[in-house]
């Protein structure tokens, strides 16, 4: 048989075809393992991931990460006030009922974020309850008992109130709510969920008590005075929106301390970044604009770190689970909250694994004795 001699441009396009063909392998077997693995394969308490329900309904790439690695979701947002309740009486429950409906057919937690949030009170609430509190505490009741008892033994928990700590310090911050109510609206919040559905978990939800131990311990004081008063507190939620130089020692110091509650402990709302943000919501300092090999490696060990100290102080039968907040860096808050660029998640801008990925499941992974 004669061969005919290939010809140099036919050799360069076999040649690039062989390159193109060992890439998406090795592409493959990569998404591959992570899709087998998945984080709550391997993990003995829930993993959750906060997530805007439209978006992830329709993308289809998105959506099988998100079934292969987690078992439980949260609303990023669709589940607030202002979504459920945009104008007077005029109920929206079209998102939160599309998550639930992902969420039963998909076998996650639903949990709920969140009931009374100054960030998320409507506009038209603050300008009908500023001269009216009597009218302001019946509506609260009434739109908890009606939110709350809508989704009676379908969302599984709640994040009652959040945020009701100024940002540094450890004083109530100084709310809508709060100017009307004192800080009796927060354990009114409690009480009003649990008589709607005394099955689910209450928490309450903040961001920085992992490192502000004045803020931490102003949270574990009203906690304690709940507990005396029977208002019914099921959960703390650590939002553990860190940064890269939060030291892992003092997030040590207060899972240990809010565990000594006995109540749930949920990381509610995890991501790690490299810049810094202003803690008032200000902006962010954008000390790194692009991301080294040695920043993701020191990023995964960081997520790693995390989960272990979850694993290691939180006792098992507190473990309410591990959220993060969105799972991509193209889809997180950051950048367009902070205006800064950061890579704060688990997989990258092209949806594939990131070191931080790995951290998170060695995390799980490695053995520890057990609580
Ligand atoms: C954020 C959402 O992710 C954003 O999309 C939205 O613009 C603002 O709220 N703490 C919380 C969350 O409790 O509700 C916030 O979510 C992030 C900070």
């Amino acid at each position: 048989m004669i061969h005919k001699k290939q010809s140099y441009p036919q050799i360069a396009k076999i040649l690039v075809a062989l390159v193109v063909l060992s890439f998406t392998a090795c592409k493959s077997v990569n998404q591959k393992n992570t899709m087998e693995v998945g984080l709550k394969n391997v993990s003995e308490f829930p993993i959750g991931t906060a997530i805007n329900i439209n978006k992830l309904i329709n993308d289809q790439e998105l959506m099988a990460l998100q079934l292969s690695n987690f078992n439980s979701i949260t609303a990023t947002s669709d589940m607030k006030m202002q979504s459920i309740l945009p104008a007077e009486n005029q109920f929206n429950w079209k998102k939160a009922d599309t998550i639930l409906y992902y969420a039963k057919k998909h076998n996650q937690r639903l949990f709920g974020h969140n009931l009374i949030w100054h960030s998320s009170t409507p506009k038209w609430v603050e300008e009908k309850g500023a001269n009216d509190s009597a009218w302001l505490g019946e509506f609260m009741k009434e739109y908890i008992h009606k939110y709350v008892g809508r989704y009676k033994g379908k969302v599984a928990g709640w994040d009652v109130v959040n945020e009701a700590f100024e940002s540094a310090g450890g004083e109530y911050r100084k709310t809508f709510w709060y100017n009307n109510f004192g800080k009796d609206y927060i354990a009114n919040a409690f009480r009003y969920a649990h008589e709607a559905d005394p099955d689910a978990v209450l928490f309450y939800n903040d961001f920085n008590i992992e490192r502000d131990t004045t803020k931490l311990n102003a949270v574990l004081k009203m906690v304690e005075e709940f507990k005396k008063e029977g208002v019914p507190i099921h959960g703390i939620g650590f939002q553990m929106h860190i940064r890269m130089d939060t030291p892992d020692e003092v997030i040590a110091y207060s899972l240990e301390k809010a565990a000594a509650t006995g109540l749930q402990i949920h990381l509610s709302e995890v991501d790690i970044i490299f810049n810094s943000h202003n803690d008032e919501r200000l902006g962010g300092i954008e000390n790194f604009s692009s991301i080294t090999t040695e920043m993701k490696q020191a990023q995964a060990e960081k997520y790693k770190n995390l989960v272990l100290m979850y694993r290691k102080i939180v006792p098992k039968k507190q473990q309410y689970g591990i959220t993060v907040w969105d799972f991509t860096d193209r889809d997180s808050w950051i950048k367009g909250f902070f205006n800064m660029k950061d890579w704060p998640t688990i997989y990258d801008d092209d949806l594939k694994p990131k070191p931080a990925y790995y951290g998170f499941l060695e995390g799980l992974k490695v053995k520890t004795e057990k609580k």
